[in-house]
């Protein structure tokens, strides 16, 4: 691989231990996949936060780059953690668990992640990591990645948690994959004759495609979709996301919606078609059957403020019987806060919590065993990662189980 006198230093240990050995993590990533060069990158986003998902070994590893002197050198942001930073107790988090959590979180600030305070969310694009078309990044959470390459059109591969630290402290990455323009095109033509309306029929559409599209870049023709649409950006989160889990989509494509498709068609001259008439399959392949529910959970990827205050319309004058849940970024609720959505939603009972995700958080620790949710991801996790019975179903019909108590 060629590098430049600079890169070439920091490899030979020109840079200190910490550097050579976060490129020597990058070097051998772009080896393995071809690249021919690295790339400036101008923002990181790292996954792999959760205490739970990383343990013991995992904070080391951290501890160790932090204790090094490792230093970021773009800006870079962090993915969930497992709890509310604050708030840890009301979820029903040990005070062992919240210290080894907080460790996490603190190796990372030692490095300077969030400038020293991270703010840890899935949706860094809400929250001023928003990068522009063409721009490089190498970000690490699946659905932010599906996020930033379709709706933003910057161009980033799924960098695994430790490829993501090492892109953060040298500020490159290979070039390879969906940096480059080649690899952009369409492989999977999918028309889409069904209707999705709610964000959540997105997030069903999603789950169906990824299922079959595997690692192809999907191209979604006959979507409602426009310009105008108030919710368009969150249909197009919970699209993405879905694809993300089910499958392993980092870019899709939408037709005259997403920046890469609005003039053309992104579609390779090999591909396959799909057709979707019906989105049920989508909620009914992550809905298990359960006589009840003991949470819902609403913020898979992380609420946006438009989000949070669908949920306090939908509670406003309400009471909850079963524990209702938001997870968005600190400065979502804070938002939703000043103009008094999380009032609204927390006088019902439920409760706004930021940094925090269910999806890697200890769910079965906390006495929760099935859980009703309007994401696909969210059920796909809740019952693959955090090992409990899913409900998947829209916002209203989650809203209105927290509500009765009835599993819908
Ligand atoms: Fe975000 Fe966790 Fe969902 S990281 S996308 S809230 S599973």
């Amino acid at each position: 691989m060629e590098l430049t006198a600079e890169e070439r230093e920091w490899l030979d240990g020109g840079g200190g231990p910490a550097l050579k050995r976060a490129m020597e993590i990058v070097v051998a990533l772009g080896t393995i996949y071809g690249a021919p060069h690295m790339i400036p990158v101008e923002s990181v986003q790292i996954s792999g936060v959760s205490y739970r998902n990383i343990g013991d070994a995992g904070l080391r590893f951290l501890r160790q780059w932090a204790d090094e002197g490792a230093q970021v050198r773009v800006p870079t942001t962090l993915n969930p953690t497992a709890m509310d930073m604050v708030r840890w107790e009301a979820q029903g988090f040990s005070p062992d668990f919240a210290d080894k959590q907080r460790q996490v979180v603190d190796a990372f600030a030692r490095m300077g992640v969030g400038e020293g305070v991270p703010l840890p969310t899935c949706t860094p694009y809400l929250i001023g990591n928003r990068p522009s078309l063409g721009a490089h990044v190498a970000w690490a959470e699946s659905s932010a990645v599906a996020f930033a390459n379709s709706v933003l059109g910057a161009r980033t591969n799924r960098e695994g948690g430790p490829g993501a630290i090492a892109a953060a402290l040298t500020g490159r990455t290979g070039a390879y994959g969906l940096h480059l323009t080649e690899n952009r095109a369409a492989t999977l033509r999918v028309e889409v004759r069904a209707k999705p309306e709610a964000i959540s029929d997105y997030s069903a559409l999603g789950a169906i495609v990824g299922r079959q599209a595997g690692q192809a870049v999907p191209f979604l023709a006959g979507l409602p979709l426009d310009a105008r649409d108030p919710l368009g950006e969150e249909k197009l989160k919970a699209l993405g996301a879905a694809m993300a889990a089910t499958g392993a989509v980092g870019l899709f494509h939408v037709e005259g919606v997403t920046p890469e498709a609005r003039a053309t068609v992104m579609l390779a001259p090999e591909h396959d078609t799909i057709v979707i008439s019906d989105l049920a399959p989508g909620y009914a392949d992550l809905s298990d059957d359960i006589d009840a529910i003991d949470l819902v959970w609403i913020g898979c990827p992380h609420a946006s403020l438009r989000e949070v205050v669908l949920v306090a319309e939908a509670l406003r004058g309400r009471t909850v019987r079963v524990p209702l849940w938001v997870t968005c970024a600190r400065p979502v609720r804070a938002i939703a806060a000043e103009q008094g959505y999380v009032a609204v939603i927390e006088a019902a009972g439920g409760r706004v919590f930021v940094d925090a995700c269910m999806g890697i958080a200890p769910v079965r620790d906390l006495g929760f065993s099935a859980v009703a949710t309007p994401s696909a991801k969210g059920a796909y996790y809740l019952r693959n990662l955090a090992h409990v019975a899913a409900r998947f179903a829209t916002l209203h019909a989650c809203v209105d189980m927290a509500v009765t108590g009835d599993r819908g």
